[in-house]
């Protein structure tokens, strides 16, 4: 079969990108889209950037909804408004999220900034799988829902305790959602990066892909390269598709064995 007549991964798929206005969410609605996706809808507050990223991406069908991922009326609405307006929903991509930018170590832990950051990270999740799923469920859909968790979910983080704990929820987020759901045929996975050049990441003090290699790079196994937004996108496609359609409850770590680093007990 010639290369054009070959069915895409994606193919007729309706997916949600939470975040998909920056960094991640972004470059994942984009590689969604290459792979064939027939809708994709990018819910996010930034409407500037996020109508941008909607139009560039080419797509005939493709909308910026404005939806605060922590608003559960806003989502439900966003979720319907996208059911409607195409005609189902296959794929939710729940991403968005929020870091501080003051170290926030134990002893000097500032609630209101704790409770931003778990209202977006932890309900914020929360919120859309559960609107996600209940639109699926609606539906007969055997959909797929990804979750962009972290390695900040598997190792601790010298000052970010409140975002460390976020993201360590959406990993039992996942994992309750996916033993629920699996009886109704919807899959829930998690992909944790490693450290990506964002936004997100300047806040915490990574400005430059040079420093992201300085501070990210002793702690990966692979070198040479850095992780980029496709690889962890890559990973939300395979997740995402039919090619992963008995994978549910797992976390999909894309880090270039961050993770997988021994101690050095070698001097
Ligand atoms: N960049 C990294 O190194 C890295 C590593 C691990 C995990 N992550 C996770 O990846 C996800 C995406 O982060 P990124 O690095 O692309 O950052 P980013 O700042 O580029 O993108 C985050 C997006 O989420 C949106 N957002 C924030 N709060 C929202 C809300 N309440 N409602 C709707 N949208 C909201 C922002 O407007 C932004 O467009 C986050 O969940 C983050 O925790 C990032």
């Amino acid at each position: 079969m010639s290369n054009n007549l070959m069915k895409k991964k994606l193919q007729g798929k309706v997916a949600i990108v939470t975040g998909g206005a920056s960094g991640i969410g972004e470059t994942t609605a984009r590689v969604l889209a290459d792979h064939g996706a027939r809708a994709v809808v990018i819910a996010d507050i930034q409407p500037e950037k996020g109508r941008a990223v909607a139009e560039s991406i080419g797509l005939q069908r493709c909308s910026y909804v404005q939806c605060d991922v922590a608003d559960e009326e806003q989502v439900a609405a966003m979720v319907e408004w996208t059911a409607t307006a195409y005609g189902g929903l296959d794929i939710m991509f729940s991403n968005a999220g929020t870091v501080s930018s003051s170290p926030q170590t134990i002893l000097d832990l500032d609630f209101s900034e704790y409770e931003r950051v778990m209202r977006v990270n932890a309900r914020g999740m929360a919120v859309c799988v559960k609107q996600a799923a209940r639109k699926m469920v609606e539906l007969g859909t055997r959909g797929s829902i990804v979750c962009t968790a972290s390695t900040a979910a598997e190792k601790a983080m010298v000052y970010l305790t409140d975002y460390v704990m976020s993201k360590r929820a959406v990993l039992g987020l996942m994992r309750s959602a996916s033993l629920q759901l699996g009886k109704h045929g919807i899959r829930v996975n998690t992909v944790s990066p490693g450290g990506v050049h964002t936004p997100l990441a300047a806040k915490q003090g990574m400005e430059t892909p040079a420093d992201m290699e300085k501070y990210i790079g002793p702690y990966t196994s692979l070198k040479g390269a850095p992780l980029m937004g496709e690889n962890v996108a890559d990973a939300v496609a395979f997740l995402a598709s039919d090619e992963a359609a008995f994978v549910t409850g797992v976390d999909l770590v894309v880090d270039g064995g961050m993770i997988a680093m021994p101690f050095d007990l070698s001097n």
